[in-house]
């Protein structure tokens, strides 16, 4: 199941993101629109706790949810507004968050951008223990 969630800025963007999971059969549950450090909470918990495989996060700038998910322990979000950057943060840093700006991508472009995030695997590899070492960042401190 993905999980989604919105600001007040991107209430008509998560529609059209919500639509493109309806016609691409993808299981999905919206969390609603909150302020975005209460939206990306709710979210990021049903990812930690797994109940969600990954998340998809909308703000004005994607931004400020990005820097909220990112409070959340096992939460690497990922901010993006380009299709390349989309990819290769699944690929290099195996994230589980998709954030963008409702104010700053398309609806065409936040479609592309769900799609490649949700479709391309983690490489593994020497990532792996690059991630490893953010991991032990939560501890260190203490998130
Ligand atoms: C809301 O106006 C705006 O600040 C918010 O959507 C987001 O862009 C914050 O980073």
């Amino acid at each position: 199941m993905i999980a989604i969630g919105n600001d007040h800025a991107a209430v008509n963007l998560k529609e059209e993101i919500i639509k493109y999971f309806e016609e691409n059969n993808i299981e999905y549950k919206d969390f609603g629109c909150a302020e975005y450090p209460d939206a990306a909470k709710a979210v990021c918990e049903a990812v930690v706790n797994g109940e969600a495989e990954k998340a998809i996060l909308i703000c004005g700038t994607g931004i400020g949810i990005s820097i909220a998910a990112n409070k959340v322990k096992g939460i690497r979000a990922a901010c993006c507004s380009d299709y390349f950057s989309a990819k290769y943060t699944r690929l290099h840093n195996d994230a589980n968050v998709l954030c963008f700006g409702a104010r700053v991508v398309g609806s065409g472009l936040a479609k592309e951008l769900v799609d490649v995030f949700l479709n391309t695997e983690f490489e593994g590899g020497r990532h792996a223990r690059r991630v490893d070492l953010i991991k032990k960042m939560e501890d260190v401190f203490g998130k």
